[in-house]
């Protein structure tokens, strides 16, 4: 059903059809290859990049699925500039952000993920709306964490910030990083719409909002954040529904 020779594997292809402000075609292949047509099983797994960096995040530790995993390396590889930054918003034990540094290292790029995490557990959260409570994911091992990059020699590629978002996001983007790829994973309902709102005045043309959360069932308050935030205030239209809730901002432009 796919090939190398597929516009989903042509970085020169991208936009592959804008509409709404999102390229729908390329959020429908993603999609319905990943659902539907075991992408990470049948093609994935004969890239060497990919493998690798998924023995990375496999060795670290991640919470992602494979799709998961597969869907960040097809947004990264081949649909977002080649030397954007990566946010990464809830990086726990470090698995899916040494997945995409270990992909850019791969290729030689000088693209750079920023770990965000308090890497000692969830701040207090939403009583009503998330189900997560304070203190959870408090075993990141942020000494291992540091230890795995230096060993994979990852730290030209990564960049672990600890401490709260509204803590630690306003010195990074006054220092000028702007990023091309929010990968929004801290499952509770406000930090997410405050990392977006900070973020994205900040964010490059053709800028990918990848959200992990709101579509399980145990993350409400993430989806909650993302109506009153992307849908209803900036009136973004999504570019993808599985296996990642995807969003495009600045919008993209219809040629
Ligand atoms: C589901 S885990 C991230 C999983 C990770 N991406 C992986 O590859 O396994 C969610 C993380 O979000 C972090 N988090 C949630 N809200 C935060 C906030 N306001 N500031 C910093 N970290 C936060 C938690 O500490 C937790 O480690």
């Amino acid at each position: 059903m796919t090939g190398s020779s597929d516009p989903l594997f042509n970085p020169l292809a991208y936009p592959l059809h804008v509409s709404q402000g999102r390229d729908i075609r390329a959020g429908h292949l993603r999609g319905c290859w990943l659902e539907f047509a075991d992408l990470v099983q049948t093609t994935l797994t004969e890239d060497r990049v990919f493998m690798q960096a998924i023995e990375a995040a496999r060795s670290r530790g991640s919470l992602l699925s494979d799709q998961k995993l597969g869907n960040l390396f097809l947004v990264l590889r081949y649909a977002m500039a080649a030397d954007a930054p990566i946010f990464e918003f809830g990086s726990y034990r470090g698995g899916s952000a040494v997945f995409m540094a270990s992909i850019f290292k791969s290729l030689a790029r000088t693209s750079r993920v920023y770990a965000f995490d308090t890497f000692e557990g969830m701040p207090i959260t939403d009583a009503v709306r998330d189900l997560h409570s304070e203190g959870d994911f408090h075993d990141a091992d942020l000494g291992g964490l540091r230890e795995f990059i230096a060993s994979h020699d990852l730290g030209d590629h990564l960049s672990v910030i600890q401490g709260r978002f509204d803590e630690t996001l306003p010195d990074v983007l006054t220092g000028g990083v702007s990023p091309g790829v929010l990968h929004i994973d801290c499952d509770i309902y406000e930090p997410i719409k405050y990392v977006i709102r900070t973020c994205a005045p900040h964010m490059r043309d053709g800028g990918h909002i990848i959200l992990d959360d709101p579509l399980h069932g145990s993350c409400l308050g993430a989806f909650d954040a993302v109506q009153e935030v992307l849908v209803r205030e900036m009136a973004l239209t999504a570019e993808q529904a599985y296996p990642h809730l995807v969003y495009r901002y600045p919008p993209l432009r219809a040629d």
